[in-house]
């Protein structure tokens, strides 16, 4: 028999990203539609454990869905990993009547999540993280946003590059997962692409590539490479070396985790808070919600984690299809 909620709280944990903010509004003004009340968790699982909790209306979400980042914060905290971590996260949330939480975040934090149910308090996740690189759902908070701000930076660097007939190394963010990299690859038209599931790239072929091309008359080479396979400044020098065409690198960095979200990252990340909330009511716990085939679902934490995501092959082919 499910428990009756009456508080719930919400916090953002691990790498922020742009959405955020609209998911936790979703959350507040659905819960409180629905007769509950909300607790703002700051900071993630470290702010759980130092009972950094605040009340939140209705209007504590004002003026949020348009703004990156996230008004609760975010950490990395390592001593939730720990059983005591956990139990004294479950302890807070009954100090402080909290029955159920929506945490939004990555697959580390469905982790912590899951923890918690174990112990009493109902968990459900939300995905959000630009990485996209969560199995159960095809659609992240934050990709696309995070997406459009490196396509847009890319096209600068490469109207420089062409310009001095350069050569580029543009590193995008993905330590683990290269989808910001495939997509900007493909938007940007980039001549090669790197990402860390394809980690056997010969760098001997990328050198002809760019010689030929040269030959050829082009007047830029754009190469996006993933964090994961990082290493742009070494590799720049290394090409600019065995080609004669000064080659530059370019980290664009945190910027591709700030700024306002798009309006998909607003629709997806307020559907996906208003559905966390709703499938809580209906007595879930240990779940997160995903977006597949056109809807939005709802996985069991394990289930979901054990779930595998790759680079679609298709998808793969025609990036070097259209290089
Ligand atoms: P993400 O949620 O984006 O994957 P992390 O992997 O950094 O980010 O995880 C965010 C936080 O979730 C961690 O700092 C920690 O507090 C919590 N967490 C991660 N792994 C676990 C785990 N195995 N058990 C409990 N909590 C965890
Ligand atoms: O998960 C999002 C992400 O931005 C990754 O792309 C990147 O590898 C990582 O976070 C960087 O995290 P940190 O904030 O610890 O530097």
């Amino acid at each position: 028999m499910a428990k009756e909620l009456k508080t719930i709280g919400v916090l953002t944990s691990g790498g922020d990203a742009p959405g955020m903010n609209a998911a936790i509004r979703a959350v507040v003004r659905t819960a409180i539609a629905r007769g509950l009340k909300v607790k703002g968790i700051k900071k993630g699982y470290q702010g759980l454990l130092n009972e950094e909790i605040i009340d939140m209306e209705s209007r504590s979400v004002s003026e949020i869905i348009q703004k990156g980042g996230t008004i609760l914060g975010t950490a990395r905290c390592l001593e939730f990993k720990t059983k005591e971590g956990q139990q004294k996260g479950a302890e807070i949330c009954r100090k402080h009547g909290i029955d159920g939480i929506v945490v939004i975040g990555g697959d580390g934090s469905y982790r912590g999540a899951q923890a918690l149910s174990r112990l009493g308090i109902n968990t459900i996740g939300i995905p959000g993280t630009i990485d996209l690189d969560i199995a159960c759902t095809d659609y992240t908070v934050g990709f696309d946003t995070a997406i459009n701000t490196a396509m847009t930076a890319i096209d600068k660097v490469k109207d420089t590059s062409s310009s001095h007939e350069r050569c580029s190394i543009i590193e995008v963010m993905g330590r683990n997962a290269g989808y910001i990299a495939l997509w900007c690859g493909v938007a940007n038209g980039a001549e090669d692409i790197l990402l860390p599931e394809k980690y056997d790239f010969n760098e001997q072929e990328i050198i002809n590539n760019i010689i030929v091309n040269r030959r050829r008359g082009k007047t830029h080479h754009i190469i996006i490479n993933a964090e994961g396979i990082g290493h742009s400044t070494s590799m720049a020098r290394r090409i600019e070396a065995a080609t004669g065409i000064e080659t530059r690198a370019t980290i664009l960095g945190y910027m591709q985790r700030g700024g306002n979200p798009t309006c998909k990252d607003r629709y997806y990340a307020s559907i996906m808070g208003s559905y966390a909330v709703d499938i809580m009511l209906q007595g879930k716990t240990n779940r997160v919600v995903g977006h597949q085939h056109g809807e939005f679902v709802d996985f069991d934490i394990e289930e979901s984690l054990n779930m595998q995501k790759g680079i679609d092959e298709y998808q793969w082919e025609v990036a070097h299809l259209l290089q």
